[in-house]
């Protein structure tokens, strides 16, 4: 399995191009499934998860080729997929595929709402919480679907099409939205789909859909209103900028100090992850076409956040944000409302030699004059990327093993740091 070394100490100057964002093409992909005509994704970012959907869609029989491998002089705008769903040659998603990325078990509602049936493994736990999909079940049984749990797949069948419903969500999902969406914009008649998320992933999903010819009223509100259509037609979409990726580097250039400009990025899509590492004394600028991140000599302030869904500060820049706030001049208060158990990546950041005490939800971060290198692990994708932080502040030498996590999202992370100065390198396994 591979490694990566980073050499913690070099600051960071130059451009980083900020990738497509992963959580908006994944639903993107799966958007395809609703038309039998060409959907065209473009600024597709080339991860492993993007990669494993792609296998999933081809076994459900859709035609997918893939051009443009970012030449020229915007690297960012990455790779343009045509996905055609003219015949669903299977309504099975099968655990040997599910079990690999929680996002795949999205194919339920696309598939419900196109053939009337699927069949697809529900998803295993993972390092991050419990993470049940109650929700995406109850907002398609409201649509008429009738659901049965049979060996560890979940069995949903529409004895005709599905119909409009008013479906209000008890807690905000991402997940539970895209499936509820993605359903209704076949069903017939109207649904109204209350405390939805407002990610921006999936107002791309819904902007999306809408030039497929959906109607959807509400897009980037808690409700959503949907008329459902008969059918959908293809069209092409350009998949947003990923503000995760944004927020992470932006936490990286503030753990190295320097100043780097994150190109194609949208300082709206991250408001609160720039609005708290300014409160931090770090500089941040719109720069019309991407963000400019800058940090001197001074010290950094803590600060104090707690996860909540869109607009609120992101659970996926959390432990990146934790990183940083272990070399904080001060005590910071990072408190998980999202995820119970999202935070793996405590102990591996206490190997480096931060100090940080966990109690329930709340991580109580004291800032430390020094870190040092050291051999971590991580157990989920954000996790992994905070070490990645932690190691550019360390002295010496940090190696991050299971990098396949990384690679689930973050697209050629060691030579986007590098190409700013960082001293990072892949070890190839073997
Ligand atoms: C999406 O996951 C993202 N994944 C996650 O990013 C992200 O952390 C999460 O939203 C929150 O923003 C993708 O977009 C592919 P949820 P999702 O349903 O949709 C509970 C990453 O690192 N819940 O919004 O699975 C759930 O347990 C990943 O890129 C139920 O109780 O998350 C959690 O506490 C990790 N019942 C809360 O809701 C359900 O049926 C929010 O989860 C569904 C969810």
């Amino acid at each position: 399995m591979d490694r990566i070394s980073i050499l913690g100490g070099s600051r960071l100057n130059g451009t980083i191009p900020i990738s497509g964002a992963k959580n908006a093409a994944l639903p993107l992909m799966l958007a395809s499934l609703l038309t039998g005509d060409r959907l065209t994704l473009k600024n597709v970012p080339n991860l492993a998860d993007v990669n494993l959907l792609a296998r999933i869609l081809r076994n459900h029989g859709v035609d997918l080729t893939i051009d443009g491998k970012r030449a020229g002089p915007a690297p960012h705008l990455g790779e343009t997929f045509h996905l055609t769903a003219r015949d669903i040659v299977d309504t099975t998603a099968p655990y040997e595929m599910v079990n690999r990325m929680r996002a795949s078990f999205w194919v339920l509602g696309p598939l419900l709402a196109r053939c009337g049936e699927a069949r697809v493994s529900m998803p295993g736990g993972c390092a991050i919480g419990t993470r049940p999909v109650d929700l995406h079940l109850t907002g398609l049984k409201a649509l008429g679907a009738h659901i049965d749990i049979d060996g560890g797949y979940v069995i949903a069948k529409a004895a005709k099409r599905l119909h409009g419903a008013r479906i209000r969500f008890p807690k905000v999902s991402v997940g539970a939205t895209h499936t509820v969406m993605m359903s209704a914009v076949l069903a017939n008649g109207e649904t109204v789909i209350e405390n939805a998320a407002r990610e921006p992933e999936v107002g791309d999903v819904a902007e999306c859909l809408l030039k497929m010819g959906a109607k959807i009223e509400g897009v980037g509100s808690k409700t959503l209103r949907i008329q459902g259509r008969d059918r959908l037609e293809g069209t092409v979409h350009t998949v947003l900028p990923d503000r995760i990726e944004t927020g992470t580097y932006a936490f990286a250039v503030a753990a190295a100090g320097g100043d780097v400009e994150l190109k194609g990025a949208r300082k709206a899509l991250a408001e609160t992850a720039f609005t708290a590492l300014a409160a931090t004394g770090v500089g941040v600028a719109d720069t019309g076409d991407g963000v400019r991140v800058s940090r001197g000599d001074g010290e950094l302030a803590p600060i104090s956040i707690e996860t909540e869904p869109f607009p609120g500060f992101p659970t996926d820049l959390q432990a990146q944000l934790m990183a940083l706030m272990t070399k904080a001049k001060g005590s910071s208060v990072i408190r998980e409302t999202i995820f119970e158990n999202r935070f793996m990546h405590v102990q591996e950041l206490v190997r480096l030699g931060a100090d940080i005490q966990l109690q329930g939800d709340t991580a109580t971060v004291r800032g430390v004059r020094k870190l040092r290198g050291a051999q971590v692990m991580a157990t989920d994708l954000r996790a992994s990327v905070s070490l990645v932080i932690a190691g550019l502040m360390a002295e010496g030498e940090t190696v991050i093993n299971r990098v396949y996590h990384l690679d689930r999202g973050f697209e050629r992370l060691e030579q986007k740091l590098s190409h700013c100065g960082a001293a990072i390198a892949r070890l190839a396994s073997g």
